[in-house]
């Protein structure tokens, strides 16, 4: 796996201490507020949800949605599709979306359209990951871990084809793999 690394963007100890300060803004900003649930989208970001989630210091529930986006490709397909949705209702919840990465914003988008209609008390994003100069549609995330260029990312729950996603840090796809 790490020979299809170009390079190393943050490691796993610069992946901790920034996870780590998401949960301490986190748990400052939802304190005294009743009714947290962190909700992942699966696959990609259930390593960083389970990192974040240990980070913040308030009662919380956890919940999944599995959405798709893309093929086993790299460019989004721009069509999304709910593969799995929430076990539990979130009326009347502060809701906070943790996601891998923001690429082109139609993941997060159709989330804050799907998920705003259910009459959360709240719905905010923590992305991992926000990829610069790639957005179609305008997105606002109010926890943003790190900028990343506009390359094809792995490791810490991202894929490429299913793999990398174990890799402890966040790299760099060679090129030569995927093309
Ligand atoms: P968006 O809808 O284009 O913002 O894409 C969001 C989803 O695409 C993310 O949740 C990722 O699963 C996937 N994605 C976007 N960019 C990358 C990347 O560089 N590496 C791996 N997955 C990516
Ligand atoms: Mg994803």
């Amino acid at each position: 796996m790490h020979e299809d690394v170009k390079e190393i963007l943050f490691t796993e100890e610069e992946l901790h201490a920034r996870v780590r300060a998401m949960g301490e803004q986190i748990t400052a900003d939802y304190a005294g507020k009743e009714r947290l649930i962190v909700i992942s989208v699966l696959r990609g970001a259930a390593i960083f949800m389970a990192d974040l989630v240990r980070e913040i210091k308030l009662p919380l529930e956890m919940d999944f949605m599995a959405v798709s986006s893309y093929g086993a490709g790299v460019k989004t397909s721009g069509v999304v599709n709910i593969v799995k949705d929430l076990s539990t209702p979130i009326e009347g919840k502060h809701v906070l979306i943790a996601e891998d990465i923001l690429d082109s914003g139609l993941t997060l988008d159709y989330l804050m359209k799907t998920l705003g209609n259910r009459n959360p008390a709240s719905i905010e994003i923590a992305s991992l990951l926000h990829k610069r100069g790639t957005q179609k549609v305008d997105i606002t995330c109010k926890y943003v871990g790190f900028d990343c260029p506009d390359e094809f990312i792995v490791g810490y729950g991202l894929d490429y084809a299913e793999r990398y996603r174990n890799l402890p840090y966040i790299g760099v796809l060679k090129p030569e793999v995927y093309e």
